[in-house]
């Protein structure tokens, strides 16, 4: 299609007016587009600060409770439940995370009692229960595939058992969506929805996380390099998607978010399916961090990068800024 030029073409005309540049805005953000990651730990009316991310806690169940009645009033449509294991309770095999009554499974009991209809997601991975904080079974040193993915079936059952309504593994090994969808259809959870961290990558950004997880330094020198994603890599992602897809994933997901957007432009635009974004820990640190010294405008540059994700593909985003972002979406809206 050929396009008018200078003078008779002025970009700028559109962009006069604000009712202009509202009316002819591509994309949109809706409450409906977030996913808000929570961190509990044991006990009762405790809460604990994340250092390295101002403005976000960890919650005993009963106060998570509340922060799951906030994200119903504020229309929110899904938390995601994230635990910080007492180091005393965590062993070489993440044992712990099989144990249909363990922190995740109780919270999501409370949850679904108090608020029904909120989705609820559940990460699969063993690295809040592994004294090594690995996200496998490590065995002389190597993260070893097959056995893991019994150990997250196991995980995967109590957390369905427990009535989650979204399993995300998150742990990076192959033929985890095929194994973890057979076990769940067995046991006649052929609803539960497998979202999957299809494209993980093995990212620095991923650290205050961490430290809001209580996982320690990781052992073994390579990190989480031999199960995540090298960074260099995006056909790659492209194959671990694909492979996800017909192992029976109803989601994707594409992690990091903001270093990751031609991830996810690709996944969108490739493969056409559910695609969600996770902004992790490191890039709400950063612009926590920049704002509170004055150098960005906080409000501005959260909604601006919330916005790029929809813009890159994404049908919904899973933030720390998720109550942030709907507290505004509501005042623009009245
Ligand atoms: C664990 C997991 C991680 C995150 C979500 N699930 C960390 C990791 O893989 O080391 C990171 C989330 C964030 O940084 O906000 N499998």
């Amino acid at each position: 299609m050929s396009r008018g030029q200078y003078p008779a073409t002025r970009m700028r005309r559109n962009r006069m007016k604000a009712f202009s540049r509202s009316m002819l805005a591509e994309n949109r953000l809706s409450v409906d587009d977030l996913i808000w990651p929570l961190f509990v730990i044991e006990g009762e009316d405790r809460a604990e600060a994340v250092t390295a991310m101002p403005g976000v806690s960890r919650h005993s169940i009963d106060r998570l409770v509340g922060q799951a009645q906030e994200a119903v009033r504020l229309g929110i449509p899904a938390i995601a439940v994230f635990p910080s294991i007492d180091a005393a309770l965590k062993d070489n095999d993440g044992t712990l995370a099989g144990d249909p009554d363990n922190l995740v499974c109780r919270t999501v009991r409370a949850v679904k009692a108090a608020c029904p209809d909120l989705g609820v997601i559940c990460d699969v991975a063993l690295d809040p229960f592994t004294n090594n904080g690995h996200d496998g079974i490590l065995r002389d040193g190597e993260i070893v595939n097959d056995a893991t993915l019994e150990a997250l079936c196991r995980q995967a059952l109590c957390q369905a058992d427990a009535g989650c309504d979204i399993i995300a593994p998150s742990d990076m090994m192959d033929g985890r969506v095929a194994a973890i969808r057979a076990a769940l259809d067995e046991a006649g959870h052929e609803n539960i929805q497998i979202m999957s961290y299809a494209a993980k990558y093995a990212s620095g950004f991923y650290g205050p996380f961490r430290e809001a997880v209580g996982a320690g330094s990781l052992a073994g020198g390579q990190g989480k390099a031999t199960y995540q994603m090298n960074p260099a890599n995006s056909d790659e992602a492209m194959h671990e998607i694909s492979l996800d897809l017909a192992e029976g994933a109803d989601i994707v997901i594409v992690k990091p978010g903001m270093p990751y957007l031609d991830i996810l432009r690709r996944a969108k635009a490739e493969f056409g399916v559910p695609c969600v974004t996770y902004q992790v820990s490191g890039e709400y640190a950063m612009i926590m961090a920049a704002s509170a010294n004055g150098w960005l405008d906080e409000d501005r540059v959260m909604m601006e990068s919330i916005m790029a994700f929809k813009r890159a593909g994404a049908d919904a985003v899973l933030t720390y800024f998720a109550p942030r972002v709907a507290s505004l979406l509501a005042t623009v809206e009245s």
